[in-house]
């Protein structure tokens, strides 16, 4: 492994000045061993998070209740797969191969998102999904289109355009099931009483406890902690569900006059640890899922090489 002792100085300077700048490292740049440990760390689990999260939805794509919904739906799930691909492209530039990467997630050597851990039992979980997930990604990745290495940043203008629609779409279906029947609106309020804590969780464990944050932040892969990303996405939520006529299931949510900011009650960490070291209602089913669809592939990965290999020669 190269350290910082072994590479001419220039080099780190280099690295050091375009961090400073706030410019783009690039993957013909030196980079210490550590900003690309955390990089292949951070994207992987991105990457991860836009495949395995495909699944949550995906289980309403043959019961959408019209041809409209289904479309759009399967529009959202493609463009999820889109997004995957992006950034294991991104990872990949990183010197880690798609091949690896798989198999760490089926292993469970690297991480996805702990939100697709819970499953959606209700059509209004899609536009739930939609509203609360896909903009709680906004909030936490417009901020990564600056993120300090370029293939990661480029892959995220895309995406966030992307989500943008995503949440607007979760959101517009909500609006109509609220303008729908009493059983409908019932259906919308129990859906975000589920997904409103998991939502918060999905910015990361507090600031305190977050082992990686002061350091994606020197290196400007982070650009903003998880508490304050959290807390923008509360400020946000809270005026989008007065709109929407729905409650959020939290009594201690209430506008702080003195910091200009929500103040919102105790998230359960305790529930958050405990889906992320693979516990949560679905980990197991959404890992099996994803191995089973990787091993049925094997065949198509094997005649692309041949293929490949023989077209070459
Ligand atoms: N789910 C699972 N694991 C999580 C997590 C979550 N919600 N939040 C944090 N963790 C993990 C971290 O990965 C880290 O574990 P590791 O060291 O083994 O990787 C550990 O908990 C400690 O957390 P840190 O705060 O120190 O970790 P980070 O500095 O990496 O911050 C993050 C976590 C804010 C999620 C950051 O990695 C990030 O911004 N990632 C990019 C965005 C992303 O991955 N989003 C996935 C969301 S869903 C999505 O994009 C799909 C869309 O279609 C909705």
């Amino acid at each position: 492994m190269t350290t910082v002792d072994d590479v001419a100085p220039e080099l780190v300077e280099s690295f050091e000045t375009t961090i400073g700048h706030h410019d783009r490292i690039e993957p013909r740049d030196w980079m210490p061993e550590g900003y690309r440990r955390t990089l292949v760390r951070q994207i992987a689990q991105h990457a991860h998070s836009e495949i395995i999260g495909m699944q949550p939805e995906g289980n309403w794509l043959t019961r959408a209740p019209s041809l409209r919904r289904k479309a759009i739906l399967l529009a959202k799930v493609q463009d999820e797969a889109g997004h995957g691909l992006y950034l294991y492209s991104a990872c990949e530039t990183l010197g880690v191969s798609r091949q690896q990467l798989t198999e760490m997630l089926i292993s469970g050597a690297q991480k996805y998102s702990s939100i697709f851990n819970y499953p959606t039992p209700s059509w209004a979980d899609v536009g739930t999904i939609g509203w609360l997930v896909d903009g709680a990604a906004i909030c936490n990745q417009v901020p990564l289109c600056r993120t300090s290495y370029g293939p990661y940043g480029r892959a995220m203008i895309r995406i966030c355009k992307e989500e943008s629609f995503h949440q607007r779409q979760g959101y517009e279906l909500l609006m109509t099931m609220m303008r729908g029947t009493d059983e409908q609106r019932e259906m919308v309020q129990e859906s975000v009483d589920r997904f409103w804590w998991p939502a918060l969780m999905m910015f990361g464990p507090p600031d305190d406890d977050s082992p990686n944050t002061a350091q994606s932040m020197e290196w400007g892969i982070k650009r903003h902690t998880n508490d304050e990303l959290r807390q923008r996405f509360v400020d946000m939520s809270v005026p989008q569900a007065e709109a929407l006529g729905v409650t959020l299931p939290d009594p201690e949510l209430r506008w702080n006059e003195e910091r200009g900011a929500h103040d919102f009650g105790a998230i359960d960490w305790d529930e958050f640890w405990t889906v992320v070291k693979g516990g949560g209602p679905c980990n197991a089913q959404r890992i099996a899922h994803r191995k089973r669809a990787w091993d049925d592939g094997a065949w198509v990965r094997e005649a692309a090489t041949a293929f490949a290999r023989r077209s070459a020669s």
